[in-house]
């Protein structure tokens, strides 16, 4: 079949590597822009392959440099096995990486979603790694003595800039979050206090516009913590590191 008009060139690459039959019915979906992630049913993340469905987030290339930065910043800090915990999972795909990179840390990962619990689990099967996930909100997680703390949570605002086919297809729990897209990085920090060890490392996925804003919540929870903030390939403000009595 050649190459519909309304399919870029990249996803028609994608849709043809993983033999995926394309007949009218694939095609109108895509039309509608249903996202070529989900009717593939895979992405990669990394070296590791990563099963997608409509009940988790389509990991982002933005999440690959949030776990890039956090390999190099975890190993110029730590030389021991870690406790490591992902707050808001989907998939799994920040976990799964960070156990195949840390292999004799304890890695922990939760998510809401059960639905998502399920499918993380099975991604952590497929990738051969050993973590352990909880179903569980961000504010009644109380296991401890966690030494990193990784995130990127829902951060848009109900009013925020988000693509139509986002907010029509991706789940709306992995998104949108109140108080400006702020909320759930004021109760993560607020939970993190209660679960990490003194010396300890927090890292988030943030929105563009949010350093600022972020800055004054991490100041309330952690007045004497080193602040680092990093930009992604366009320049925005999208990293946050967070150092205590580091
Ligand atoms: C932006 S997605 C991130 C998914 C994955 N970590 C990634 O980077 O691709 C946020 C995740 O947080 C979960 N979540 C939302 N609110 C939550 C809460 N209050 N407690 C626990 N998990 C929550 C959602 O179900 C969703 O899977």
């Amino acid at each position: 079949m050649k190459k519909p008009d309304s399919i870029t060139k990249l996803d028609w690459e994608l849709l043809k590597e993983k033999h995926l039959k394309i007949d009218n019915k694939i095609i109108n979906k895509i039309n509608k822009g249903y996202p070529v992630q989900y009717l593939i049913g895979d992405v990669d993340f990394f070296d590791c392959l990563i099963k997608v469905n409509k009940h988790v987030l389509i990991p982002r290339f933005e999440t690959e440099l949030l776990v890039d930065k956090a390999i190099k910043v975890i190993k110029e800090n730590f030389d021991k096995e870690l406790r490591i915990i992902d707050f808001g999972t989907g998939s799994g795909c920040i976990a799964i990486k960070l156990a195949k990179e840390f292999k004799n840390s304890e890695v922990f990962a939760i998510d809401k979603s059960k639905k998502a619990i399920n499918l993380s689990k099975e991604n952590a099967r497929i990738n051969n790694v050993d973590i352990s996930f909880y179903v569980s909100k961000f504010d009644k997680f109380h296991k401890k003595n966690f030494d990193i703390l990784i995130s990127n949570p829902p951060y848009i605002a109900k009013d925020g800039e988000i693509s139509d086919n986002v907010k029509k297809y991706e789940p709306k729990t992995a998104l949108f979050a109140k108080e400006n897209g702020l909320f759930y990085y004021d109760q993560i920090l607020n939970q993190s206090k209660k679960i990490l060890k003194k010396r300890n490392i927090i890292f988030f996925e943030i929105g563009y516009n949010q350093k600022d804003n972020l800055t004054e919540i991490i100041k309330k929870h952690y007045p004497l913590a080193k602040i680092k903030f990093d930009k992604d390939y366009n320049k925005m403000d999208r990293f946050c590191t967070i150092y205590n009595n580091i």
